[in-house]
């Protein structure tokens, strides 16, 4: 790792707000932004047009093992780049957004050889030059050490609203309706949670921030609070 980088964990179940405030925090402190729940969907995305069944492992590792990230930032946008198979690397869109692959990817992650295989590359990203990581296990498994941890959490109901709400800009008259949004929500927090590989779960050094009654700019407003308290600035 760069010698004046530094790592920040920002976990938490789906709709928690996390790749907001990640994003955000990000650009503040001037450290790459790392979507480690984008692996995940990209394994999926690329298993379900390949494989026939996501329950072979043998496939799925094949798959995780020949994928490689990129993750670009500027001015005006995060953009990921995967490359499969000795592909050139091509840029992900909301491809990899749907509800179906949301749950796809919650599924495959239950797999703990290939958590193996995409948490060494989430360590590889992440030693380069730092950075604030967004996902599951960051602060317990990806990255024990960070200087800074926070798991954000929110009742099931108001996680599904905002998923909700974004489904609907994004999809329309095609978006989900409400109970089925609130339904996946709470299967993959299940899924999420009581998987036997690196369950989500709170590091024991994690602030943990209930979003629950909190816009976007309070939410910001206290990561970065206690990112100051600690003395981190961003990076000259
Ligand atoms: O953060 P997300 O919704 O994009 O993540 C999609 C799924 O990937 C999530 O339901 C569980 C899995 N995931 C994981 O197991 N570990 C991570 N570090 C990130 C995501």
């Amino acid at each position: 790792m760069n010698q004046r980088s530094f790592v920040v964990t920002i976990d938490g179940p789906a709709g928690s707000g996390k790749s907001t405030v990640a994003k955000r925090i990000a650009r503040y402190l001037r450290l790459p932004y790392i979507d480690t729940g984008a692996m995940y969907r990209t394994v999926a995305w690329v298993a379900l047009q390949k494989l026939k069944s996501l329950d072979d492992t043998a496939a799925l590792v094949d798959i995780a093992n020949s994928m490689g990230f990129r993750f670009e930032s500027d001015a005006h946008d995060f953009r990921i780049f995967y490359c499969y198979a000795g592909s050139e690397y091509k840029l992900l869109g909301t491809e990899i957004r749907s509800p179906e692959i949301s749950m796809a990817s919650s599924y495959v992650a239950q797999e703990s050889v290939l958590r193996e295989i995409l948490v060494k590359k989430q360590q590889e990203i992440g030693k380069m030059n730092g950075g604030v990581l967004e996902g599951r296990d960051a602060g317990t498994v990806i990255f024990p050490k960070a200087e800074i941890k926070f798991f954000l959490t929110a009742s099931a109901e108001v996680r599904a609203r905002r998923r909700y709400d974004e489904l609907l800009l994004r999809l329309g008259v095609e978006a989900p309706n409400f109970e089925k949004v609130l339904a996946d929500v709470k299967k993959r927090d299940q899924q999420d949670e009581e998987r036997e590989a690196s369950p989500m779960v709170a590091a024991k050094d994690a602030e943990i921030i209930d979003t629950s009654g909190l816009d976007e700019n309070a939410v910001f407003d206290k990561l970065l609070d206690i990112i100051k308290r600690r003395g981190f600035k961003p990076l000259g």
